[in-house]
């Protein structure tokens, strides 16, 4: 090993997330024992221990919720009689000055104490003496870390509902905008019926209404609080859970010990639930990425979402849309990296259940970006209706309206009248024809039931007006259903 692959061995670098402050100090060697837990130790752990061990660099991500929970946990046991009031109000006064100096960027966060807790927790023993080690009665690291994780993700759950209620209002504007565009519907990307470029996007606002709700019901599983499971086996003190539920926002507290400290389902929901809302966003972003080509020129995106090439002025590259649809391959790799971790750990708490935090981190940012950038696109996005109309009639997309016709007006059984009209498009592709320009002769001749009236539902808004059914493409069903979500969503 080089002395440089070795330092970098030792300086593992941070490599997730906001982090915009410095990273944590290294401890000078010989390593100490460690204050918190040393206590059976001669000395302190190798270098590499510590660089594999600690978690400091990701999870002081979690300083607001560590504070909060520590502040919780002290109230209630001073409300309990488990700490003095004075104890309790040095503890509290001490926490909320370390939330300030980690907010200022004053706080020194050190790798020797491993993570966010015993970082908050050494500090705290600095500002308010011995009375901080009082705070961790009742309580371990285990049931504190799932606790702060819990708040972290429930946070996270509640941006990417806002953030998927804009993507679905600017969907509704397009829709609405749009309730009378028509474009080709498509299956196997090959020109199938006409539909309407709203009743594509209301597609779009299903999706992530779904979406939605995945994370509002994960949210409810959640939301109950593991504080107070201590170690895995529960607690002696007379603690009240009840309290501290209360007092961060949990609906109720979680009901067995031994699954508090080892339960991150949680983030496994969110990770998928968020895995499916990218997948949706990367199919929008893949059908935006084909209609901006030239070649279809459905839409056009903003200058603001989309880039030039260095070599080739001509180009405007629609970068915002490939990354949408690229980035949904971090969001599906930290649910299946977090199931991996997951598999086969034994009750209770081990600790590559620390390996959960990162791949979250990382998904949750990247979804609540995509999120924006979709939004943003969407948007922005200028919609070329006579493109999208030209092409709607193209590939006799009207063709299964003359069946239909067949069917009502002349009694056909339908699988006579897919023949007839079958012959009718072999005969328009003949003579490079639309169906509509075929003469009421050649089609009589088809069919002898065939009237001049079959000439009105050939037209491609004919086709989408006449799909009334429920859940069906009309320009009437189109302004319906913008009106139902906006009354849902208000
Ligand atoms: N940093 C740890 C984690 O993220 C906190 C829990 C540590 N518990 C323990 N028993 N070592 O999982």
């Amino acid at each position: 090993m080089t002395d440089q692959n070795k330092d970098d061995l030792y300086h593992p670098s941070v490599g997730v997330g906001e982090n915009t402050e410095p990273e944590a100090k290294e401890n000078e060697q010989p390593l100490a024992a460690n204050a918190m837990w040393g206590g059976r130790f001669a000395g302190g752990p190798d270098a590499v221990m510590e660089a594999i061990n600690a978690s400091i660099d990701f999870d002081r991500r979690f300083h607001g919720q560590d504070i909060s929970g520590s502040r919780a946990h002290a109230a209630m046991l001073a409300a309990q009689g488990i700490l003095t009031a004075e104890d309790a109000k040095a503890i509290d006064a001490g926490l909320e000055q370390i939330a300030g100096e980690i907010e200022r960027g004053e706080f020194v966060f050190s790798r020797a104490l491993e993570d966010i807790h015993m970082n908050v927790e050494a500090r705290l023993a600095e500002i308010v003496g011995p009375a901080a080690g009082r705070l961790h009665t009742a309580r371990s690291r285990n049931d504190q870390v799932a606790t702060d994780f819990r708040l972290w993700v429930r946070d996270a759950m509640d941006r990417m509902i806002a953030a998927i209620d804009d993507v679905i209002g600017a969907l509704l504007d397009k829709a609405e905008a749009h309730a009378d565009t028509v474009m080709p519907g498509f299956t196997h990307l090959q020109v199938a019926q006409p539909v309407t470029f709203g009743h594509h996007c209301l597609a779009y606002v299903e999706m992530l209404a779904r979406d939605k709700a995945r994370f509002v019901d994960a949210r409810a599983r959640l939301n109950e609080n593991p504080l107070g499971a201590a170690a895995l086996a529960g607690t002696g003190f007379a603690i009240d859970r009840e309290a501290t539920s209360k007092a961060l926002g949990f609906d109720r507290p979680t009901r067995n010990s031994l699954d508090s400290v080892s339960a991150r389902d949680f983030a496994l929901e969110f990770l998928s639930a968020s895995a499916i809302c990218g997948t949706h966003l990367s199919r929008l972003a893949e059908e935006i990425v084909i209609w901006s080509t030239p070649q279809f020129g459905f839409v056009s995106l903003s200058d603001k979402f989309s880039t030039g090439s260095s070599i080739m002025p001509q180009k405007k590259n629609p970068d915002a849309a490939e990354l949408v649809r690229g980035k949904v391959g971090r969001v599906n790799g930290a649910l299946v990296g977090l199931l991996t971790v997951m598999k086969g750990l034994p009750l209770s708490y081990s600790k590559d259940m620390q390996e959960d935090k990162e791949g979250v981190f990382d998904a949750s940012e990247t979804l609540e970006l995509c999120l924006t950038a979709m939004g943003g696109m969407v948007a922005d996005m200028a919609v070329h209706e006579d493109a999208m109309e030209a092409a709607a009639g193209a590939g006799y997309s009207t063709a299964t309206d003359l069946a239909d016709w067949l069917v009502r007006e002349a009694n056909l059984p339908f699988r006579d009248a897919h023949h007839v009209t079958g012959r009718a498009v072999g005969m328009a592709e003949e003579r490079s024809v639309e169906l509509a320009e075929l003469p009421l002769a050649d089609l009589q001749g088809l069919n002898s039931a065939i009237t001049e009236a079959v000439y009105d539902v050939l037209t491609v808004q004919a086709s989408v007006a006449s799909r009334t059914s429920y859940g069906g493409t009309a320009p009437a069903n189109v302004r319906a259903q913008v009106t139902a979500w906006r009354e849902r969503l208000t």
